[in-house]
């Protein structure tokens, strides 16, 4: 059985095969895709299959797609294409005769009111109307949004416009791992799962980067219009701002709350703990 994933160049497709030879998957049934194959070569050393695929070039998909019977559909990261986009690659897999897409939704799509939760809505609409078995994993955030950060969290403390809404982070491996499970796995198709880890806060993010770090890290609440701006004066180009600034809205309101009974399930065991996520990142700063 074969197993293509998209975004391979990318962290969250690189995790997925990783955790598929992890698992045991031999690599030549696993076919790594992306743009940017050059950064592939490790993988493909490794005897994974490396093809060039690009969501807007169709001639591209039905190529490196030939022969896959399972596919990691990761999303996109060109904001307003993304429906066309991934059409295209769910249209180029079901002319390969893929068996099963497992495909990188945002929590809560149907209800969600983020700005990017209607491509996410286009694409899980995409996907009924193709007929191909499918997997949604409706992801909440990475931690890792939020350990990236670390050094500006050192040098002005951590600013948002989250209030004390809960945030049901997990580590991109994780959700990696559980996308592979997906693919792996016999028994996933037609499944929605509501993907997070055990929930917390902004003011209990700030205390385990304080415990972590050693420093007194505090959590500054703006609203949301300030906190756009503040991100827009901190060099972000105004419509990564916006996205970013909607999406402490709509944990503020509870949003990207899930229970983490399907990511264990997934995983077969408990999420790896926010702790363990800041002490990583901190040891890496070192
Ligand atoms: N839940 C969250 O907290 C969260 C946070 C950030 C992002 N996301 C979503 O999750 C996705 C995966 O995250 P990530 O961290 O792995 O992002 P990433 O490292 O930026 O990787 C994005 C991947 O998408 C591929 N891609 C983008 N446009 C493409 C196109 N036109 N054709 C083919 N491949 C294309 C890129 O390929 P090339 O580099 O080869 O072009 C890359 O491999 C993101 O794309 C985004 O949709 C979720």
């Amino acid at each position: 059985m074969s197993i293509a994933v998209t975004g391979a160049t990318g962290h969250f497709g690189r995790l997925t095969v990783e955790a598929l030879l992890r698992r045991g998957v031999p690599a030549d049934q696993i076919i790594a895709t992306g743009r940017r194959i050059e950064t592939l070569g490790d993988l493909a050393g490794q005897g994974v299959s490396v093809r060039r695929a690009d969501y807007s070039d169709e001639a591209s998909l039905r190529q490196a797609l030939a022969g896959a019977d399972r596919l990691l559909l990761v999303s996109g990261t060109e904001v307003g294409q993304r429906i066309k986009q991934h059409t295209n690659v769910i249209t180029a897999a079901k002319a390969a005769g893929v068996q099963l897409i497992t495909y990188t939704s945002i929590v809560h799509a149907p209800t969600s009111t983020l700005l990017i939760g209607q491509e996410h809505r286009g694409t899980e609409k995409a996907l009924a109307d193709s007929g191909v078995p499918h997997v949604l994993l409706r992801n909440s955030w990475y931690i890792d949004n939020y350990t990236a950060q670390l050094p500006a969290y050192l040098q002005h403390g951590i600013v948002g416009a989250a209030a004390d809404g809960p945030i049901s982070g997990a580590t991109r491996a994780d959700y990696a791992e559980a996308a592979a499970a997906s693919l792996a796995e016999d028994g996933h198709g037609g499944a929605v799962y509501e993907v997070g880890g055990p929930a917390f806060t902004m003011a209990e993010l700030a205390e385990v980067v304080s415990a972590e770090t050693g420093a007194s890290i505090k959590y500054t609440d703006l609203s949301v219009q300030d906190y756009q701006a503040f991100l827009v004066r901190a060099g972000l180009p105004e419509p990564i701002a916006a996205s970013i600034a909607d999406g402490d809205r709509a944990v503020a309101e509870g949003e990207l709350y899930v229970d983490p009974a399907d990511l264990v399930k997934l995983l077969g065991r408990p999420a790896s703990p926010l702790r363990a996520a800041v002490a990583a990142a901190v040891r890496d700063l070192r």
